[in-house]
């Protein structure tokens, strides 16, 4: 989905990564492709299990071990030069240098990124003097600055705290400090709110809305929460079952969804109308992925499903408007997988 052009920084290309086990195989990506621009924000949305954490993990290479990127291209373009991340080893001193220093990731829950046996000082001058070469001296004072900048209290102090003795705002802040520490090209945060109250929630998109100005990254914000993309994002990628089934500008998906599925996910945002709050949830329960539907996989809860179309044969992608992406036989094209 998605035209290329040369303002890309992270490229994706029919991207298919799985899971083994006595099961089965779960296809947890299958053919996923989509661009992101520099400094700009992409949201990934969809509900639970449509594979956006598996997205991260494989654009990373971090997958668990029984999991494995199959097939695609990752590419990271940065000063002209393009690599691709996945025929990097997953422990080669390139992928590990890329993963922090060109590529930060923040997580729903902060303690996935610290270790609890040492201060979060520790960790981001560790970050620091690996990635920028600085001293000691000049690592700290750096690190001082960064948790100053996203607002953590009494930054002197606090950088020598443990981090199981920060609330969990403030974990959360030192998380994406140390995430910022090395200024990024790219910065992917997977539900990086879901866990914190609203007020911290609405604190950390501001923070991470301001040091994206700032720094001119390019951001991944994965969520189930549409009202943080239309919030944050200036693109917007719909996936369900591991495919991407919609991508557009944040106008285009909000003002002008295509796919059914887009259009229930946005449907079933609770808005007040008079009064009254009006939910409209999408039919039924997203499939067991070890048996995907045949044909369009979102089949069998489509309120618009044809049938001796959909069920037999996969939408392709079209572009329904420039820069307007959409898998569905409503908008033509079809294939024969
Ligand atoms: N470590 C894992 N082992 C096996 N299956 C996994 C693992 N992580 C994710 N999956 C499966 O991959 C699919 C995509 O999961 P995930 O990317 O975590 O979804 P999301 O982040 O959109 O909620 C789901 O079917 C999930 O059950
Ligand atoms: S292809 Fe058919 S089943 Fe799938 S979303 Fe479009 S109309 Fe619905
Ligand atoms: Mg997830």
């Amino acid at each position: 989905m998605a035209t290329e052009t040369a303002d890309d920084v992270l490229s994706v290309h029919d991207l298919k990564s799985y899971f083994f086990s006595r099961e089965g195989t779960l296809r947890a990506i299958d053919g996923l492709s989509f661009n992101l621009k520099a400094g700009k924000v992409l949201g990934i949305a969809g509900e639970s299990g449509c594979g956006k954490s598996v997205t991260a993990q494989s654009i990373l290479r971090i997958l668990p071990r029984h999991g494995k990127t199959v097939s695609g291209q990752v590419l990271l373009t940065r000063d002209g030069k393009v690599t691709d991340l996945l025929a990097l080893g997953e422990e080669s001193s390139e992928i590990r240098r890329i993963r922090g220093k060109e590529i930060a990731m923040i997580f729903q829950e902060p303690m996935t990124s610290f270790s609890p046996v040492h201060t979060i000082g520790d960790q981001i001058i560790e970050t620091i003097r690996l990635h920028r070469g600085l001293s000691k001296a000049q690592a700290r004072a750096s690190a001082i600055e960064i948790l100053e900048s996203v607002g953590m209290p009494h930054p002197s102090r606090t950088i020598d705290e443990y981090p199981f003795n920060l609330s969990g705002g403030m974990r959360q802040r030192a998380m994406i400090a140390m995430a910022l520490s090395c200024n990024p090209r790219v910065l992917i945060a997977d539900e990086p709110t879901t866990a914190v109250d609203v007020t911290i929630q609405a604190q950390v998109l501001e923070l991470i809305r301001q040091m994206q100005a700032q720094l001119g990254m390019a951001v991944i914000m994965i969520t189930h929460d549409l009202g943080v993309i239309a919030e944050l994002a200036d693109h917007v990628l719909i996936m369900y079952l591991g495919r991407g089934v919609e991508f557009g500008s944040v106008e285009q998906i909000f003002h002008n969804p295509k796919h059914p599925y887009t259009r229930g996910l946005l449907a079933s945002i609770p808005k007040l109308q008079k009064g009254h709050t009006l939910v409209e949830p999408i039919k039924g329960a997203v499939p067991n992925p070890y048996d995907a539907p045949a044909g369009c996989p979102f089949h069998p809860r489509c309120p618009q499903f044809m049938q001796g179309t959909c069920e037999v044969t996969m939408p392709q992608v079209v572009e329904v408007e420039p820069g307007h992406w959409v898998a569905c036989h409503l908008y033509g094209g079809e294939d024969q997988r």
